[in-house]
């Protein structure tokens, strides 16, 4: 995983809950990476993964609610780091039709290992759109952060129900209705 997820989830942990506690997690984190992250470095998915667990142990929270509650924090700092990727769109339904074919094509320009996700999508309607997330990485919570980080951003309340597959089939569908945008 790049770099700048794991600053986003030091600056989380740090805005959140000070930088003593996330000295305190890192501190009880058997980390394989020795040196600080840095934005275009690759690292261990694995230490972002001991990182959350524990930041989640630490808090404790569960590990679906800091990936959600760190997902939700991401999404405005990714829009405001990369704003050309959101120029001329408006919505937070078309925002999301383009994380396939275009930001993440655009985030794989930048840095040629990222392993981005693939989301496959069913436009339904205006307002109905169903988004399938796959990836190895089963990260379902943090797409639904996310999603919750979109519907903040666009300032659109978005209902969803989200379905897990079986963590070996490494697919979450998001069924999302939106809404007009908040008054
Ligand atoms: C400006 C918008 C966005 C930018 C710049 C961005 C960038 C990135 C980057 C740099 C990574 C790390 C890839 C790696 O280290 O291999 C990533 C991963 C990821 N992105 Fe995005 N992203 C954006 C929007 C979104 C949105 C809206 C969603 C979901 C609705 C999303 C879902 C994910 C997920 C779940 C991962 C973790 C990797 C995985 O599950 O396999 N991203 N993104």
């Amino acid at each position: 995983m790049k770099g700048v997820i794991f600053n986003l989830l030091e600056n989380f942990i740090c805005e959140t809950w000070g930088d003593e506690k996330y000295e305190e997690i890192l501190s009880l984190c058997p980390l394989k990476t020795k040196k600080p992250f840095v934005g275009p470095g690759t690292y261990p998915d694995s230490d972002l993964m001991t990182i959350a667990n524990k930041t989640a142990e630490i808090l404790g929270v569960s590990l679906d609610d800091a990936l959600k509650s760190f997902g939700r924090y991401a999404f405005p700092r990714l829009a405001q780091r990369y704003p050309n990727f959101l120029e001329n769109i408006h919505t937070a339904r078309d925002f999301l039709l383009t994380v396939d074919s275009v930001i993440h094509v655009e985030v794989k320009k930048l840095y040629p290992n990222a392993e981005t996700p693939k989301f496959s999508y069913q436009d339904l309607s205006e307002t109905h759109l169903v988004m399938t997330y796959t990836s190895k990485r089963n990260l379902f919570s943090l797409v639904e952060g996310f999603i919750e980080g979109v519907s903040d951003f666009f300032d659109t309340p978005i209902a969803y129900q989200r379905k897990d597959a079986e963590p070996d089939n490494n697919t979450c569908v998001f069924d999302l209705h939106f809404a007009s945008k908040s008054e």
